[in-house]
């Protein structure tokens, strides 16, 4: 593959390997020191103590003890691989970005798949959604596309979201699975029913990391070259079919192949059976977005295709294993932050909170300098005043002045045509509901999910709501029974008959979520 990502996953093998006295290659302790026995600790006689000399021996024990980061809060459990994106038609009339310039262009990417709420060695077959995060590495910088496998998402305002992740987390007392905080928090806020319809839908738990589409979700501003803007929605649909797997196949798969969608995706790769995806645009005119029937910058709403059509930009291909999982696929960090000219942020509430949330966690998971680890290391130099912290591997900007503005033409000066400015909706600073939020109703689009289900669809989604929210005390269940009612009387009379049959059954109570 012309994936180029080589260069950016930093596995340097350019020292010449050294040789031991058995014509081997020499085993050395971390400072570069030939090791003489690795199986007998230094001690006094044969059944002495161990001595305080035996350097190499702690050193073994001290990186033991170091060897995990922090896993991601959310988003633990992934698998990652390189390859490279192509663009197939031409669409520089709409964005000024570099890598989308001509059709046939390539740009080499790395992409992340993950579960949610799970943690870095619970199954892959959880119901839940999955991340699908795509670091493009630009002549202009990296663009991340940190999106899911799903076009909307549970709340529509950032200031809910850590008590969404500790509702759907582990208990703090029990430190088990919480059924009860799931539907708890779910049914004091309606509007999560267009997300949670998807995710007790078959689509809530996808056969394989290459059997499920990714969503940028959120709609994000393309920019001209003659700083015209549209709003863009971007959608990566797979070309190997949507598959799911029903809750039945995913309790049993979960006892014997936990690892089912990670070894999936490393085997079609090793096999040559590259996991590609279609790279869409949905296109909406700036001046059509007060007047749309929905708040376009509502995460939990789509635009329907029939309105805003998608439109072919490009082919995302997955052609090579990672070779290192913790140097390349644990130390990655994505974030919806990193912009090139032509890509932008809308006013999208959560949007807005992710731009500054993903460095932030990064900083902590991995260090100050994480953008210097070779897998999140642009192709490009960066030209920064920005210096020093913890571990830094990079020239640190050598002996150059450290501060600006400075008198030195010859160091980094700032690029005024960087990024347009569009205007934006001003007003009194508070603490409003989003636009249109009194005229929107929580359940009009679920509702059309819901119609638009097959038979067979419908019968699963009812089960997997009822098999779960079994879990939850009865006044809970009542409460988010109100919000399915209003929703669709069909769905919320099925649902409640499937309960009333669960609860009489003698089958265990499973949830894999
Ligand atoms: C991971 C925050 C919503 C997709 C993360 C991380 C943070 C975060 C801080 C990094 C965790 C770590 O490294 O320890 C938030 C906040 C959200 C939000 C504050 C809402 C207010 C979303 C949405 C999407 C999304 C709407 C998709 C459209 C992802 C993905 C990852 C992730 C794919 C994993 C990236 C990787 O593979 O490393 N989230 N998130 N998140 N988030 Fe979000």
């Amino acid at each position: 593959a012309e994936s180029g990502s080589k260069a950016s996953n930093g596995n340097s093998k350019s020292a010449s390997v050294r040789v031991g006295s058995s014509g081997k290659p020499l085993h050395t302790t971390l400072a570069g020191a030939p090791v003489s026995d690795d199986n007998n600790s230094v001690t006094v006689g044969q059944s002495g103590h161990l001595l305080f000399e035996d350097v190499h021996l702690f050193e073994k024990q001290a990186r033991l003890n170091r060897e995990r980061v922090p896993e991601r809060f959310v988003h633990a459990k992934g698998a990652g691989a390189h390859g490279y994106f192509e663009v197939t038609k031409d669409v520089s009339n709409l964005c000024k970005a570099k890598f989308l310039s001509e059709p046939g262009k390539r740009t080499p990417v790395f992409a992340r798949f993950s579960s949610v709420a799970a943690e870095r060695g619970f199954t892959d077959l959880a119901r839940d959604v999955r991340g699908f995060a795509v670091k493009f590495y630009t002549e202009e910088g990296n663009w991340d596309m940190t999106g899911n496998n799903t076009p909307v998402f549970w709340v529509r305002d950032p200031l809910k979201f850590p008590d969404f992740v500790h509702s759907q987390k582990r208990n703090p007392k029990t430190n088990a699975k919480d059924p009860n905080a799931f539907w708890d928090f779910l049914s004091l806020v309606p509007e999560s029913m267009h997300q949670l319809l998807i995710t007790f839908s078959p689509r809530g738990v996808p056969a394989t990391y290459r059997n499920m589409n990714g969503y940028g979700s959120h709609t994000f501003k393309w920019v001209n070259k003659e700083r015209k803007a549209h709003w863009v929605k971007f959608h990566l649909v797979t070309e190997h079919g949507i598959k799911n797997l029903t809750h039945e196949e995913a309790v049993s798969l979960s006892g014997s192949k936990p690892d089912y969608a990670t070894e999936d995706l490393l085997t079609s790769i090793e096999e040559g059976n590259f996991p590609a995806w279609k790279f869409y645009v949905q296109v909406m005119p700036l001046e059509d977005a007060p007047k749309y029937k929905w708040d376009p910058f509502d995460l939990t709403k789509v635009w329907l295709h029939k309105d805003y059509p998608l439109m072919e930009v490009g082919r995302l291909v997955l052609d090579r294993n990672v070779e290192n999982y913790h140097a390349e696929v644990e130390q990655a960090a994505f974030s919806p932050g990193s912009f090139v000219p032509g890509i932008e942020a809308s006013p999208d509430r959560i949007l807005q909170s992710r731009l500054f949330a993903y460095d932030d966690a990064a900083r902590y998971r991995i260090g100050t300098n994480f953008h210097d680890v070779p897998i999140n290391k642009p192709i490009v130099k960066v030209q920064t005043y920005s210096r020093d912290g913890a571990m830094v591997v990079s020239d640190n900007g050598g002996s150059k002045p450290n501060y600006y503005p400075n008198s030195y033409d010859n160091l980094p000066q700032n690029d005024p045509t960087q990024p347009d400015v569009h205007p934006h909706e001003g007003g009194t600073v508070g603490r409003f509901p989003p636009r249109k939020w009194e005229e929107q109703d929580d359940y009009e689009q679920p509702r059309m999910l819901w119609k638009l289900m097959s038979e067979e669809d419908k019968e699963q989604t009812v089960s997997n709501i009822a098999n779960h929210i079994r879990g939850a005390a009865e006044f809970i269940q009542e409460r988010q029974m109100g919000l399915f009612r209003k929703c669709d009387g069909d769905l919320a009379s099925r649902i409640e008959k499937k309960l009333a049959e669960k609860k009489k059954s003698p089958e265990p109570y499973t949830m894999i979520a």
